[in-house]
């Protein structure tokens, strides 16, 4: 059967980026193929969480992923902590990783540029840890949004790589994949790039706000001054509230407005307001259920505890054999 590996770091509350980009995926594929799902948190120390937030997010995403379908019965559900092979794998692979091909990721420029006081190695050697999370299981896909596509570049290249050096067929080639055929990339709110929680609070909208902070942010996101001619091209800003629309939306509702915009009789103010109403339709039965399951510490620790038990059968496997084949053979 293929395998699936995928995983998310646990920043604080999971977002629309995150669901449709990476969670939409999990909880199809789970029904057909061998799926590890996990929580990044070794990824996570790159930014330096006390270990109060650390714990913390850990939970609220193992209770998001929970809540948004993922069942510890049909994947490994697992933390990346609990899995000690992982780290011994990355310590390996790190030999065969590069300077210079570190340097040149796009993440890793972004990222000093914006924490220049922070660039540790961690975050220079965070592909080859991303790759390890991948190679261990032998994935065949990855569902993730678009803006993982260089990493996983940089994992098909360090498998390669180890594969040849050791002439070995060890690691197989794994694929980005997302249901849509293409991958995802939801806009944020603020009108630039992608939705993430470093783009500040304003510009994601995140499954465990409250009705009104939801609503508050969707009326607030940055538009333009109104098309000023018949079917003018959209803004930036005002393409990202459309492409926001047909993730919750019906298609009547995106034609209405998609019309409305062409013959310019468009008001910005009842675009949000139907977004925001039906973007609360979609994340309140999900955030009722994070609730919920945030509470049930007896179900929070037997699904990690049985993901981990999954992950460590798969994870181990694949470490003996890269011991053996490195040279590390026991005398004892
Ligand atoms: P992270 O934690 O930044 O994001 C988790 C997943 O959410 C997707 N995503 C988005 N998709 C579409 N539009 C957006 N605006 C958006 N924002 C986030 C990401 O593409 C990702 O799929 N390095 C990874 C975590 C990771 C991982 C792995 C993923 C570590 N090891 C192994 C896959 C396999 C990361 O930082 O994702």
């Amino acid at each position: 059967m293929q395998v699936v590996v995928s995983g998310i770091r646990p920043t604080g509350k999971l977002h629309l980026g995150n669901y449709f980009g990476a969670v939409r995926n999990f909880l199809e594929m789970q029904e057909k193929y061998r799926s590890y799902f996990f929580i990044a948190d070794i990824h996570s120390l790159t930014t330096h969480p006390t270990p109060q937030d650390l714990h913390g997010n850990v939970k609220q995403v193992l209770a998001e992923y929970l809540a948004m379908g993922l069942d510890p019965a049909k994947c490994a559900l697992f933390i990346q902590s609990d899995v000690p092979e992982i780290p011994e794998l990355y310590t390996y692979m790190n030999m065969n990783a590069y300077l210079g091909e570190l340097e040149r990721s796009a993440s890793f420029k972004d990222k000093v540029r914006a924490h220049k006081d922070n660039v540790n190695a961690g975050l220079l050697t965070y592909p080859v840890l991303m790759a390890v999370d991948i190679l261990i299981h032998k994935a065949d896909f990855v569902p993730v949004g678009k803006d993982q596509e260089q990493h996983l570049e940089m994992t098909r290249q360090f498998g390669n790589r180890f594969n040849r050096m050791y002439n070995a067929q060890v690691f197989p080639e794994p694929q980005a994949y997302s249901s849509t055929g293409e991958l995802v990339k939801v806009p944020g709110l603020t009108g630039q790039g992608k939705m993430s929680k470093s783009g500040g609070e304003a510009d994601a909208i995140f499954f465990d706000d409250d009705d009104t902070v939801t609503r508050k942010k969707i009326m607030r996101a940055v538009t333009d001054s109104g098309p000023t001619e018949p079917n003018a091209p959209k803004s930036e800003e005002v393409q990202n509230l459309f492409e926001l629309l047909k993730l919750v939306s019906t298609t009547d509702t995106i034609e209405h407005f998609e019309n409305s915009y062409a013959d310019c009789s468009i008001r910005y103010g009842d675009l949000k307001k139907q977004l925001a109403e039906d973007m609360l339709k979609f994340i309140a039965p999900i955030r009722e259920r994070i609730r919920e399951v945030k509470n049930d510490s007896a179900y929070l620790s037997k699904s990690a505890q049985i993901g981990a038990e999954k992950a460590r059968e798969s994870a181990s496997a694949t470490l003996k054999e890269v011991r053996e084949i490195i040279g590390f053979r026991k005398f004892y």
